[in-house]
């Protein structure tokens, strides 16, 4: 049985001979939870992005439950897929984003059930009928019919959180996701989040929570420059990192 969710060996992306990513290798098992921490510009966003196939790695490999990303391989050659085999691809794995992304005119209920029902063409009751024991799980069953305007940047991020998991993917990936939020409404979000861990969700969080990191994740890996500079159970790469870029980088956030 294969165990790892997420295998990046070398992974490198320029974009127009800018390197971003100088050769990631990281691997994210199954059912685990996985933080990426690190200096603002050093990547963490690009990688996430190249994940979720929103870009194409430059070199090196990527897989994703043991299917290659962005590409087909024959006799030793890669071939790009096309963007429709992309999608199907990305359909598998949940992003939520700092700025919620929500479609504005659409419901908390229909941001819900627009995917499955048009992506996964879900039966429209079956869909509606998720969405509410979802909202329900996000503690929002009593705005279904809230537009995101009418949500406070919490509710919406839950109502995001939601949407991602009702396409039932087999990873989450959360570049993030507590960002923009008022310092108040970060516990919520992070609790639904750690709900999802518990339920053993794969994910993959950018974060600076580190409250979250040390209490839920399995692994935290730093990032600087492109590179993975160490990586480690929390406590470790917390509480005794090794790298003198790791220890700057904690005492500027912790300070
Ligand atoms: N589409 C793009 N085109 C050109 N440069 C980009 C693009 N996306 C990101 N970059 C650059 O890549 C570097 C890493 O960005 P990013 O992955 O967003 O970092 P982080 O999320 O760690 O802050 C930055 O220098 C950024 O300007
Ligand atoms: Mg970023």
């Amino acid at each position: 049985m294969n165990t790892t969710m997420i295998e990046a060996q070398q992974v490198c992306k320029s974009f127009s001979g800018l390197k971003v990513l100088k050769g990631i290798d990281l691997i994210v098992p199954k059912g685990s939870v996985t933080c990426l921490i690190g200096p603002s510009g050093s990547g963490k966003s690009t990688f996430l992005r190249c994940v979720n196939h929103l870009e194409k790695v430059t070199a090196g490999r990527l897989y994703v439950d043991g299917t290659l990303i962005g590409y087909r391989e024959k006799n030793g050659v890669l071939y790009e897929i096309s963007e429709k085999e992309a999608a199907r691809q990305r359909s598998d794995i949940g992003m939520v984003f700092q700025n919620f992304n929500l479609f504005p005119h659409r419901t908390a209920l229909e941001n819900i059930t627009e995917a499955p029902i048009y992506v996964k063409k879900m039966d429209s009751d079956k869909a509606n009928e998720r969405a509410r024991e979802l909202l329900a799980q996000v503690g929002l069953a009593h705005k279904a019919d809230a537009f995101p305007a009418q949500l406070s940047g919490g509710q919406q991020q839950r109502v995001a959180i939601a949407r991602a998991v009702a396409m039932d993917p087999k990873l989450m990936l959360f570049d993030e996701p507590t960002s923009a939020l008022d310092p108040e409404l970060v516990g919520e979000v992070l609790r639904v989040m750690r709900d999802l861990a518990e339920q053993g969700m794969t994910m993959l969080v950018v974060t600076h929570e580190m409250g979250f990191a040390r209490e839920v994740s399995d692994q935290v890996v730093f990032m600087d420059g492109g590179v993975v500079v160490e990586s480690g159970r929390p406590e470790e790469v917390l509480d005794n990192p090794q790298h003198a870029r790791t220890q700057e980088f904690l005492s500027s956030i912790l300070t």
